[in-house]
Formats: C-alpha cells, structure tokens, sequence
C-alpha cells in the first residue's frame, strides 16, 4: 500500500495557496491527500491532488445548518474525510460515539474515514494513555470494516507543539492498534511533523504515513516531507 502523507489544513490555506500547491509533485511510494477547509473542496476538482475532507455530518441531509455530509463530499470528488480529530473531541463535544457514526456514513459512500484518536499529556504521563487510546478506538471503530478506514494516532500534547514521541513510544502505539484491530487498518501519526524529523518518522516500521499540520501550510516544506517517504 503507498503510504499516505495527509494535509490537514484545519482552518487555513486560500485560493493563493491551492494554486500553489498544484505543482506539488507525486513521489512512488507515497499518496499526498489535501484536506482543505470545505469551503475549497470543489477548487480541487480540476486538479490531479487527491482530496478529503476535516468533517462530514453522521446523517445523508436534512435540517443541520452549517453541516455538510459525506454525499456532498463524494460528489465533489472527496476520497477521504479526518474524523474525531482531537479539535474537534475537546472543541464541538464529539464524542466516540458521533466520530463512530460519522465514520460509517463515509463508508457507506465510499469515503475512507481517517479515525483520530490520542491521548493527554496527562494519560501519557501517569500511564494511563493505553486504556486511553484502546477505549477511543473501541468506541469510534465500533462495527466498522477494518480494512475501509485508517487510524491516525495523534498524541494531543504532541499537536502543535513541537514535541513528537520517540519512534520507540509510536512504535509500541502501533502495536498496541494492532494488537486490537490486526494488520489490515492502515496507521498514520501526526502531531509536529516537519521536515526535520520526516526522514526518522518513515522508518518506523508498520506505519502507513502521516498527518501534517502547521507544516502542511506551505508548499516547499510538505514536498519535502513527501520526498522523505519515498519508497
Ligand atoms: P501539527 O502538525 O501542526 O502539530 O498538527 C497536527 C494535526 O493536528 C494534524 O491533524
């Protein structure tokens, strides 16, 4: 499988920026996947980016003002879509329970949900970030085809903060996934991913790409960190 190097542009970019990135170039090995505020989806549609989404709603339509549906996503040519990212858990109450039916509604429609889960600083210092983390994926993965998302293992003090685990703690958080939901669900890490340590995080073994952040804002430092994970 190419591992996947996801742009999360959380509620940045402009139309400036996707001009920019269509010179972004493809690199064997690797899938690059923008995902863009929604309000840009269909400025992609014309492109040769790949595309998700940082939300869909858990119902097709229907009264919910602001919302947007993982139909709408699919007809704009979204191949995946960020659930549960912890901005969204600790900042509009969603819940394992919302992330897990948010997630079934995008495989139904053929999106492949990118499940977020992570632990405090709090859980990962009193050891309590296993049971953590099994708890969330339990939850948000609830009767879900295991092999139709990708769990994304984002450690919450790592987010933004510069401060990244060692590839020994994700290394032991992969295997921890694994052990729960076998080999076949695709893992990615994010959580201050640069160019500077993109080279060490494609050596873990077992890990199927990453999600950037702040480093995904601009053009030259997210080639970078595709280049890194070359096959
Ligand atoms: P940063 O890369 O800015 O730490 O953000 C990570 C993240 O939340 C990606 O979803």
């Amino acid at each position: 499988m190419k591992r996947l190097i996801i742009a999360n542009w959380k509620m940045n970019g402009s139309i400036h920026l996707i001009q920019e990135f269509r010179s972004l170039k493809k690199i064997p090995g690797t899938e690059a996947i923008i995902c863009p505020p929604a309000c840009y989806l269909p400025l992609f549609s014309d492109t040769l980016m790949k595309f998700g989404a940082q939300n869909c709603h858990h119902a097709n339509n229907g009264a919910f003002t602001g919302e947007i549906s993982a139909l709408h996503l699919k007809e704009l040519g979204c191949t995946y879509v960020i659930l549960g990212h912890s901005e969204r858990r600790t900042q509009f109450n969603e819940t394992d329970s919302v992330v897990n039916h948010k997630a079934a509604k995008a495989i139904e429609h053929g999106l492949t949900p990118i499940i977020c889960i992570g632990e405090t600083y709090a859980e990962r210092h009193e050891n309590r970030f296993e049971q953590a983390l099994l708890s969330q994926i339990d939850r948000s993965t609830h009767g879900l085809p295991r092999h139709q998302y990708v769990i994304a293992y984002e450690p919450i003090w790592s987010i933004g903060t510069g401060l990244v685990p060692t590839s020994n703690d994700i290394q032991t958080v992969i295997n921890l996934i694994q052990q729960r939901l076998g080999t076949h669900t695709p893992i990615i890490y994010g959580g201050s991913v640069n160019d500077k340590n993109a080279a060490d995080l494609s050596n873990i073994p077992g890990l199927n790409g990453i999600l950037v952040g702040g480093a995904s804002l601009n053009v030259t430092t997210f080639q970078s960190i595709i280049d890194a994970f070359q096959a």
